[in-house]
């Protein structure tokens, strides 16, 4: 875990650094190398406004600065250097945690993540992570809120 964490790092230490390299730019904190000359891609999913929300409501009871998780993913800077790891635990669904079996079960404050919520991180990732607008963050969710496998929500 550490070893994967530390190249993360280690990718966002020389991408600040190339940024810096790159002279001057008031362009706002960018941790690594997305294209900050061109902006997201049509269509993209936003920090703000997409992914925000669902980290706030299922990861970030543990990952914030003294919680359980090892760091925090409560800013775009926290989450962002973070973002390939994010994409793979939460497609592999190691994370959240959330043992109980979901058969036909449902669960008072169910923290795992709906297939749309997995598909909005993936892309997230796989636009190049933008921050988007902190005027335009979505909706707060609530820890619980999900589909019920006999139908209802
Ligand atoms: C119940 C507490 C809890 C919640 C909720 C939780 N995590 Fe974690 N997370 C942990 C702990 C503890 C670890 C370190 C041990 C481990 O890797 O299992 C961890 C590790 C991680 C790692 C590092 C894995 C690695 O291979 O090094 C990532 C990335 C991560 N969590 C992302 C998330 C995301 C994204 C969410 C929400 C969708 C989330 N976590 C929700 C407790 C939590």
């Amino acid at each position: 875990m550490l070893g994967k964490i530390g190249s993360v790092g280690l990718a966002g230490v020389i991408g600040i650094a190339a940024s810096l390299l790159g002279g001057c730019s008031n362009t706002p904190v960018d941790t690594d190398n997305t294209d900050t000359v061109n902006g997201p891609p049509e269509g993209a999913a936003l920090y703000y406004r997409d992914v925000k929300p669902i980290l706030d409501a299922k990861c970030n009871n543990c990952h914030n600065a003294s919680g359980i998780g090892p760091f925090s993913l409560e800013t775009f800077e926290d989450a962002k250097p973070l973002a390939g790891l994010i994409k793979d635990e939460v497609v592999a669904k190691r994370m959240p945690p959330w043992p109980a079996n979901e058969a036909c079960n449902d669960y008072w404050g169910d923290r795992s993540l709906t297939d749309e919520q997995v598909a909005t991180i993936t892309k997230w990732v796989d636009d190049g992570a933008f921050e988007g607008d902190a005027e335009d963050e979505g909706k707060k969710l609530t820890s619980g809120e999900k589909f019920n496998c006999r139908g209802q929500t």
